[in-house]
């Protein structure tokens, strides 16, 4: 709080010292952001890919229950896409993300709820090709999307349960 207030005060005083013209030209209408933030389409989708992985890895180390929010996030993210964005290159997005939520997403739902690792196994692959299946015909084949090999982040943990933040629980030092 303090440290932002600080950050703030030498703004201010930074922007008093710039001639008039100087000052005005920062603060213009055309570099103040308007109307609410506007995500871009390709933005929404390196969320969907981080949580693609995610959800594979949290089911691949039993964490069913992060699982299920990667999962909850895969679907808001497409409910988000079909407002934002209800026509891409032609092709009318809400009967497909409507489609992907009553067949790769829910089996995927089933899979994640019955703790089923084989039946996650192939829902899972149903719908990265239904993402592969959306690149390809909205003029974005080179976009390949594929079964995680490692996962996105080092600095989260898909173990379930608290663990030693150390991240050296059984190792020794
Ligand atoms: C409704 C169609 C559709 C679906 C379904 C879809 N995508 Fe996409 N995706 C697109 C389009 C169109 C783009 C190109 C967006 C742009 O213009 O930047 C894209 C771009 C991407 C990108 C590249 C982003 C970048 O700029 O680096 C990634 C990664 C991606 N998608 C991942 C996924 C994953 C993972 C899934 C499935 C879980 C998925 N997509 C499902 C249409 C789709």
């Amino acid at each position: 709080m303090r440290g932002i207030r600080m950050l703030l005060v030498v703004a201010t005083a930074g922007a008093m010292a710039y001639p008039t013209a100087r000052a005005q030209h920062h603060v213009t209408a055309e570099t103040t952001p308007q109307g609410p933030y506007a995500p871009r389409l390709g933005n929404i989708m390196i969320l969907q890919q981080i949580r693609h992985s995610k959800l594979w890895f949290a089911a691949a180390a039993n964490n069913w229950e992060l699982a299920e929010h990667e999962l909850d996030g895969l679907k808001q993210g497409f409910g988000n896409i079909a407002k934002l964005f209800p026509i891409i290159y032609d092709v009318p997005v809400a009967p497909a993300i409507r489609a992907l939520d009553e067949n790769e997403i829910a089996q995927l739902g089933e899979a994640i709820a019955a703790r089923d690792r084989f039946k996650f196994a192939g829902a899972f692959d149903k719908l990265t090709a239904a993402c592969n299946a959306c690149h390809q015909v909205t003029k974005h084949a080179f976009i390949v999307i594929q079964q995680p090999i490692s996962p996105p982040f080092n600095n989260q943990s898909f173990t379930p349960g608290p663990q030693d933040p150390s991240g050296m629980s059984g190792h020794p030092h």
